[in-house]
């Protein structure tokens, strides 16, 4: 069993929303047998907390199911845990090597994963960060739902091919 584990800074926004996309992706797959996910944050600022009412709504919109998750920080034994660890953005990556020690070849960038798409306007993306919703209205969580959203597909992606090379 591979061991994902999605990391954000508060643990309340994006990185619940993260683990609750990947899991309904991998029950979809009928690969539930094959990952195990979770998901913290890089401060312990929200600790014991449920994710936010921003990302609860957007979740339950799209049959994501994320009331049962509760904030919790990274762990320097995470490092060892995991076989790898997703950063929403380019600093939570920073302070997962900084801060605790973990080895660069697992952490993994969410947005690296993202699709390039003309839709609307967009070409490539600018900017390899899933934009921090808190603090800012519904619309932000809806932004950073469709990023996680086409990001995940490209991030299974990678661990099936990963799996199969092992
Ligand atoms: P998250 O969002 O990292 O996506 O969970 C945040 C939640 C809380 C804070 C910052 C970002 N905060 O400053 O408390």
């Amino acid at each position: 069993m591979k061991k994902i584990l999605f990391v954000c800074l508060g643990n309340i926004c994006r990185s619940p929303l993260a683990q609750g996309i990947f899991e309904k992706k991998i029950k979809e797959m009928g690969l539930e047998e094959e990952y195990y996910a979770d998901s913290a944050g890089t401060s312990g600022w929200h600790e014991g907390e449920p994710p936010h009412s921003g990302s609860r709504n957007v979740a339950k919109q799209n049959n994501v199911n994320i009331d049962r998750q509760r904030s919790r920080p990274v762990r320097i034994t995470d490092g060892q845990e995991f076989d790898y660890i997703v950063a929403m953005d380019t600093s939570n990556a920073q302070s997962l090597r900084l801060e605790f020690s973990i080895s660069p070849e697992k952490i993994l960038l969410m947005r690296s994963f993202e699709k390039p798409s003309k839709a609307a306007g967009q070409k490539l993306y600018v900017t390899k960060d899933v934009p921090d919703p808190w603090g800012h209205g519904q619309q932000a969580f809806q932004d950073v739902y469709n990023i996680l959203e086409t990001s995940m597909e490209g991030l299974i992606d990678f661990l099936q091919k990963e799996s199969k090379n092992l």
